[in-house]
């Protein structure tokens, strides 16, 4: 795409298609959804159709991908923060049908939290959509190099560079957690559908990696590549150094 603006639209109507073919079978319609400066133009379109043709979201459960750890969820830097901000204040959805991870999950429940998120997405047959942003080490959720592609939903320690990148919303890095809690790579393939999106020139070199290289652990957005179901969509910035 020439822009990030029309792609974002494209994709919103994708997603504003599945929730109403799903609102006729009389079935919930369940997203991944993730957060980052990446989606935001595809919430806002959302939001619009919400607000301007009449997209009901009642029958919509959505899971987030990941959320900083520890994270109170009233921070303005949590992710909780950032989906009730520019997508679940402005929309029908339900509360209870809303799941992102809790940043404030005590050490010793950890583990079987993260079980209980992967089983709660399985208990409704999965993923009918999942909506990815990229990170420069390749991460996709918070999925950093080494992660298996058989991973579910853990705690992980973040890549340096994630941190790098996150720095300026936390004002300074020091200030960025070094944790996080992440649906997996095994989650995420679980998906119907996966749409990817990557704009800019930032994202330009681990795009190339991810679309032409060798999958490979070390780069964990190149799994997707046996995903029978993904689209790429990304600006010219983003694909100019593809072949
Ligand atoms: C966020 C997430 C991350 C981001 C990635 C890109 O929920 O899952 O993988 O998608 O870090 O972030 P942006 O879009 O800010 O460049």
């Amino acid at each position: 795409f020439n822009d990030s603006t029309a792609a974002s639209v494209l994709v919103a109507h994708e997603i504003a298609a599945l929730i109403r073919e799903k609102e006729k079978q009389n079935k919930p319609c369940v997203l991944g959804l993730a957060t980052g400066s990446s989606p935001i133009k595809v919430y806002e379109e959302l939001v619009r159709m919400h607000k301007e043709e009449g997209l009901s979201f009642a029958n919509v459960v959505t899971f987030n991908l990941d959320e900083y750890f520890p994270m109170d969820k009233g921070n303005i830097q949590s992710y909780f923060y950032f989906m009730h901000e520019h997508l679940f204040n402005h929309i029908d959805i339900l509360d209870e049908n809303i799941n992102i991870p809790n940043g404030l999950v005590s050490s010793e429940d950890l583990y079987q939290y993260c079980i209980d998120y992967e089983m709660k997405i399985k208990s409704y047959g999965g993923l009918d959509f999942q909506l990815l942003g990229i990170g420069r080490t390749g991460h996709i959720g918070f999925n950093e190099p080494g992660s298996h592609y058989n991973s579910g939903t853990r705690s992980i320690t973040l890549d340096h560079i994630t941190r790098v990148d996150a720095a300026p919303a936390f004002l300074g890095i020091e200030n960025v957690p070094r944790k996080a809690i992440t649906m997996g790579i095994g989650t995420v393939l679980g998906a119907k559908r996966i749409v990817l999106l990557g704009w800019g020139a930032n994202k330009a070199a681990i795009l190339k990696e991810t679309i032409e290289g060798e999958i490979t652990a070390e780069v964990p957005a190149t799994y997707l590549q046996n995903h029978e179901n993904t689209t790429f969509i990304i600006d010219e910035a983003a694909a100019s150094e593809l072949t």
